[in-house]
């Protein structure tokens, strides 16, 4: 099966454009499944309900987050009853919403997808290791989901590394998010289990994280907030990876980046591009 996974969407220009692209991506690629990292789509500091529905509609099966999810305080009230919307599940207990769901793809597959979070950098959520452990075992691969599917929202490059070797063999793709910047390291690990450090934004790269590069480069000057983050409004790349499943083993066969519009070199999926 093929699983397509769009990063952090910022702002309104990361937002229209996978709104505007999802539908043709989806059939372009024949994805199964869609998750794609909403937490930077509201002004760039969390995500609405409507912005949710936006996302679902366009082709979205589930939409992850990190640590921007409650930056909308309606968030936490309407994530409750949005049962595709997830939030890392190493925060506290009691808090609203869930970290993980088992969800059926295009194929008629059960896709597990859980979404954690880094303590590296970040703030000092519960341990993210064994909060996936819990997921992982209860529902594995082949007997509890025929593909799974963790989205990793971290700081560090090392601690993403590390989760990655943690659940090598038990979980199809591991996919970093939350640097706004993709890496290159994508491979198939040792066991089975596909990974990149991190996905990239879908945004405007002619910026600081997605965020219009003045107030940012201001800080940096003068230590001095003088105004709010404004994404920014350029054109986006939408920045993403392609993961081919094996149907029998549920582990990876391959993967590869997407990086389509905006500023960034271009690229997507070779083994999903139609022949000729
Ligand atoms: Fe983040």
């Amino acid at each position: 099966m093929r699983l397509l996974f769009l990063g952090d969407l910022v702002g309104r220009s990361g937002r229209v454009a996978v709104v505007e692209a999802l539908p043709g991506l989806r059939e372009r690629y024949r994805a199964d499944f869609v998750v794609v990292n909403g937490e930077n789509a509201a002004g760039g500091f969390g995500i609405t309900e409507p912005i949710l529905t936006e996302l679902l509609d366009a082709g979205a099966d589930v939409v992850t987050t990190g640590n921007h999810v409650f930056d909308q305080r309606e968030t936490l009230v309407f994530i409750e009853r949005a049962d595709r919307l997830l939030r890392p599940i190493n925060y506290p207990p009691g808090t609203p919403g869930r970290g993980a769901g088992l969800y059926k793809a295009a194929n008629g597959a059960d896709v597990l997808v859980v979404n954690a979070q880094g303590r590296v950098f970040m703030a000092d959520l519960d341990d993210p290791f064994r909060a996936v452990d819990r997921e992982l075992e209860a529902c594995p691969l082949k007997t509890g989901a025929d593909a799974s599917l963790i989205d990793f929202h971290a700081e560090a490059t090392s601690e993403k590394q590390a989760f990655a070797h943690y659940v090598d063999g038990r979980a199809s793709a591991v996919v970093g998010t939350h640097t706004h910047v993709p890496t290159a390291d994508e491979q198939i690990l040792e066991r089975g289990t596909a990974y990149i450090s991190d996905a990239g934004m879908c945004g405007d790269f002619d910026s600081v994280l997605g965020m219009d590069k003045e107030e940012p480069l201001q800080r940096f000057l003068t230590k001095v907030p003088n105004a709010r983050f404004q994404p920014a409004l350029g054109e986006a790349t939408i920045c993403g990876v392609g993961i081919e499943i094996d149907d029998q083993t549920g582990l990876a066969r391959a993967i590869a980046p997407i990086r389509l519009g905006g500023s960034l070199s271009q690229t997507e999926p070779a083994f999903w591009l139609p022949e000729g």
